[in-house]
């Protein structure tokens, strides 16, 4: 699906994002990893060349419009193009909590990374997509923003936001040959939500209970969604969100 393409995943160090970068390359793609963890990012470039596969690792925090600009510059300057982009990133989320005991500066981090990342990513990667005429954005979002999400104010807010930014840049560039959706999971088997249990171990449940499939996606589930939209075989798709949430959204309490 991705032969010949050359693709960044932010947060491609693990969960969702290396899935994403991993059946990518096996789709014929090269790949950058973005990420601040270079250990783990470092072992997913290694796994997927020991399969003969294409990839680099760069370490970039996605709320810093600089890295975010010299990630682009040295994906282009190594692989010569940019086909599509995967904004996955999510960090400073872990302030859970009502809104009232939210901390400002919590909600600051977590909408920097989750949503101006977001914004970093397309600012830098659409000026050398529109030049080539072509190219594919796909931003990381989850289902409860259509529904709100209690105790996560601020990782909602921004995750709403990075929906709308989502059809915004759709309607400013597909004409242009860039197509800009967004994915939104539910709740998946990584390791930010394992983080959470071990935490909040009588949520576990109650978690698997919002899905109406009544069990958590894989990460590789999802990745396939996010793939298909880079390619050109989504080539009439822009602007849209595809749902990939296990049935969270239609889950029925008398059930
Ligand atoms: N896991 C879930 O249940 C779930 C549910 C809905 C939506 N999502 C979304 O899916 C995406 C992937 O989530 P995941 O569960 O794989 O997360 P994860 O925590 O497993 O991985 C996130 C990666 O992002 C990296 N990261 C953190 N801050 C960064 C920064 N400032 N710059 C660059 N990289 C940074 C981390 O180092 C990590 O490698 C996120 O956008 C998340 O909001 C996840």
């Amino acid at each position: 699906m991705l032969a010949g393409k050359v693709g960044i995943v932010t947060g491609g160090a693990q969960g969702l994002g290396r899935c994403v970068a991993e059946l990518a390359v096996a789709e014929g793609s090269k790949v950058v990893i973005a990420d601040i963890n270079e250990d783990l990012g470092n072992d997913v470039v290694e796994a997927i060349r020991s399969r003969d596969g294409a990839a680099m690792f760069e370490v970039a925090d996605v709320s810093d419009n600089e890295q975010v600009q010299a990630l682009v510059e040295r994906t282009v300057a190594e692989y010569g193009r940019l086909n599509w982009i995967c904004n996955n990133a999510v960090g400073g989320a872990g302030d859970f909590g009502l809104l009232h005991e939210l901390d400002s500066d919590n909600w600051s981090r977590t909408v920097d990374v989750c949503m101006k990342g977001v914004f970093h990513g397309m600012k830098h990667a659409i000026p050398v997509m529109l030049e080539q005429g072509a190219g594919s954005v796909i931003n990381i979002t989850t289902s409860g923003l259509f529904k709100g999400e209690a105790m996560l104010a601020a990782y909602i807010a921004a995750k709403g936001g990075v929906h709308t930014l989502t059809m915004t840049a759709a309607a400013e560039y597909s004409a242009r040959g860039v197509r800009v959706n967004s994915v939104a999971p539910g709740g998946m088997e990584t390791r930010a939500i394992q983080r959470y249990f071990e935490k909040y171990p009588e949520f576990k449940q109650k978690t698997v209970n919002t899905h109406a499939m009544r069990r958590l996606g894989k990460p590789e589930e999802v990745a396939e969604p996010v793939v298909w939209l880079a390619s050109d075989r989504a080539s009439f798709v822009t602007g849209s969100c595809i749902v990939c949430d296990g049935g969270t959204l239609v889950n029925s309490h008398l059930l």
